[in-house]
């Protein structure tokens, strides 16, 4: 992987509650860390993955870039959860155009809109498993509305949008160019950020199934909301500690321990649903990453419900990183945070 002056690009994840930028260098050494950082994003500015705020937000982006002195403006962003559809499906064919044509008469019934409102991908993945005459091939449907809207967002923000990404293949994408022994086993790479957990059953690099469902740390926020009757600015200040008269911290942890407890039951519902399916490979590592990382006892209930090895991802471990420029304090913190930024610095502008 080399990046020419020309093609390298910053990689920018517009989170739900957290915008992270990511920027690399390679180098005879190898990889370089060389800018990062994350900046909070106001409740509401983006809700079920659409931009509520557009100005606000892309002056969020304008100030992250400024302060972390980055003057790249060629960025590669990524979008999920409501309005992406991926799919594994099996087609006849891996002639190009005969696929093309099969794969665009059958999107229609895989996708919950309309054909002419989302912008159509898909990547061959293989033989089936169930038949040597057909192929597994990956679709990826987005909102031609969704695409649009991001696109507006960082021109607003005085950046040119390159690629617009998956979060999930972001993800994975990180996750290859991480050290990881044992790549054979079967691996789920779980994201539980803001507002979405994103899915990915793993076996030696290629994806068997994605999912993304609609649970993530701001339930946390909502409940609050709804037993205490406060605002979500509130709330967020509870969780941040600074109104322990409104809420105290017991009541929150008693809270976040319940979700830590559903999102584990759900994740293993559909592990469960994966592994009784054709496959029947057992999930032998979890690696977990998003701010859900940080929601106590969630570790510990995926490890009673699923008997695999949990770890928490940590990006940074493919990079040499300046511990001057980036203390070890900020690295633990960041590290679970930032998967998808750098999955998306690590594209270039002429990958598809
Ligand atoms: N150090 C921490 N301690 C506790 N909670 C944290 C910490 N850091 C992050 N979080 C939680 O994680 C959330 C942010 O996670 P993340 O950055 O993965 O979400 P996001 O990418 O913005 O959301 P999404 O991908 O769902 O749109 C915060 O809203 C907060 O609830
Ligand atoms: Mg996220």
């Amino acid at each position: 992987m080399i990046f020419g002056k020309k093609d390298h690009l910053v990689g920018l994840d517009i989170g739900s509650s957290f915008i992270k930028v990511a920027e690399l260098k390679v180098t005879g050494k190898g990889l370089v860390l060389h800018k990062f950082g994350m900046a909070p994003i106001a409740p509401g500015t983006i809700v079920e993955g659409r931009v509520v705020d557009m100005e606000s937000l892309a002056n969020d982006i304008r100030i992250l870039f400024k302060s972390q002195k980055i003057r790249e403006k060629n960025v590669a962003i990524s979008t999920g959860g409501h309005s992406v559809v991926i799919k594994t499906i099996t087609a006849s064919t891996n002639l190009e155009k005969e696929l093309h044509d099969t794969i665009y008469s059958e999107a229609e019934q895989y996708i919950p809109y309309d054909i002419d409102d989302v912008n159509i991908d898909y990547q061959v993945l293989g033989e089936s498993e169930f038949s040597p005459d057909q192929i597994n091939v990956l679709l990826v449907a987005v909102k031609k509305d969704l695409v649009a809207e991001y696109i507006d967002l960082i021109r607003l923000a005085g950046l040119n949008p390159q690629i617009i990404d998956v979060d999930t293949f972001a993800l994975q994408n990180t996750y290859e160019i991480i050290p990881y022994e044992a790549r054979e086993k079967t691996t789920l790479l779980i994201d539980v950020g803001a507002s979405k957990t994103s899915l990915n059953v793993l076996k030696a690099n290629s994806s068997l199934m994605m999912r993304d469902n609609v649970s993530g740390t701001n339930q946390i926020l909502e409940e609050i909301v709804s037993q205490f009757d406060v605002t979500i600015d509130e709330a967020q200040e509870a969780v941040n500690g600074e109104a322990d008269d409104i809420v105290s911290q017991d009541k929150i942890r008693e809270i976040s321990l319940k979700l830590a407890q559903s999102w584990s039951s759900e994740i293993c519902e559909v592990v469960n649903t994966y592994q009784t399916g054709a496959n029947d490979e057992k999930v032998e590592k979890i690696i977990l990453s998003g701010g859900g990382v940080f929601i106590e006892g969630f570790k510990d209930y995926l490890l009673s419900e699923l008997d695999a090895d949990v770890s928490i991802m940590n990006p940074f471990e493919a990079f040499i990183v300046d511990e001057k420029k980036f203390p070890d304090s900020f690295i633990t913190k960041a590290a679970p945070l930032a998967p998808i930024a750098i999955g998306l610095a690590l594209r270039r502008v002429d990958d598809k």
